[in-house]
């Protein structure tokens, strides 16, 4: 039963185009999909993505050294693992996010921190680093407010949707489909119909992903 991973990088508001755009996906998905398991993991609640900051990393470095953790920092790292797990088990991603001052929110890039493991995700060779999440498949949901994959927009200008695939990239996961809902903002006459061009194009995704 193939599993799929969808990581909710937004916070929790209304009229979210990105949102919206994602559970359309969803639902088409378990509709086509009936047997397949779906895991919602949202990044914004109060616990948080496990972090990378002062206690993870004495944390690691007492666990290098073989010794005695707090256990706060048991806790942490039984997060850290069990998060790690759930990623790599996954077959298929979905990635739900707005598009925040030219990037990705804080706490995907987190998220994207918290899954770059060596030997987990990624190995080095000496032919160079090679991606251990070979055969899986990823779909970006991403609204934001300009233009930057249609109607001319320079995709160089989305640097979180560059960054995110070269990450996935690097993991192995090298067939990733896109969902862009932009310009609402700056086009607001045109939000409805933007939004509905996505999710026709979320419903036909789903039933082939
Ligand atoms: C804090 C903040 C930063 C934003 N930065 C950008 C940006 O750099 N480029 C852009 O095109 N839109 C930007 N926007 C607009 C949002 O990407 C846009 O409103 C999008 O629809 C938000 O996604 P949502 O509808 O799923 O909430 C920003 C919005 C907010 C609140």
């Amino acid at each position: 039963m193939p599993t799929l991973l969808v990581i909710q990088a937004h916070p929790h508001i209304d009229n979210s185009l990105s949102l919206t755009v994602g559970q359309q996906f969803i639902d088409s998905y378990k509709a086509a999909h009936p047997a397949d398991q779906v895991i919602i993991r949202d990044l914004y609640t109060p616990e948080g993505v496990p972090p990378l900051n002062d206690q993870t990393m004495e944390a690691w470095r007492k666990q290098k050294f073989s010794e005695k953790l707090t256990a706060d920092e048991e806790q942490l790292l039984n997060r850290h693992a069990s998060w790690l797990t759930e990623f790599i088990k996954a077959d298929k991603y979905v990635f739900i996010n707005p598009m925040y001052n030219h990037f990705l929110p804080a706490e995907l890039k987190q998220y994207l921190d918290l899954t770059a493991v060596a030997h987990k995700t990624f190995k080095y060779t000496a032919e160079g680093p090679v991606g251990l999440l070979k055969g899986k498949k990823a779909l970006h949901i991403q609204a934001a407010g300009g233009i930057y994959h249609r109607d001319g927009g320079d995709p160089r200008g989305d640097l979180g949707d560059l960054y995110l695939t070269k990450m996935l990239n690097f993991y192995g996961v090298n067939d990733v489909d896109k969902l862009f809902i932009e310009g609402a903002d700056a086009h607001r006459d045109q939000r409805q119909a933007i939004l509905d061009q996505t999710l026709a194009d979320a419903k036909t995704l789903a039933a082939k992903f």
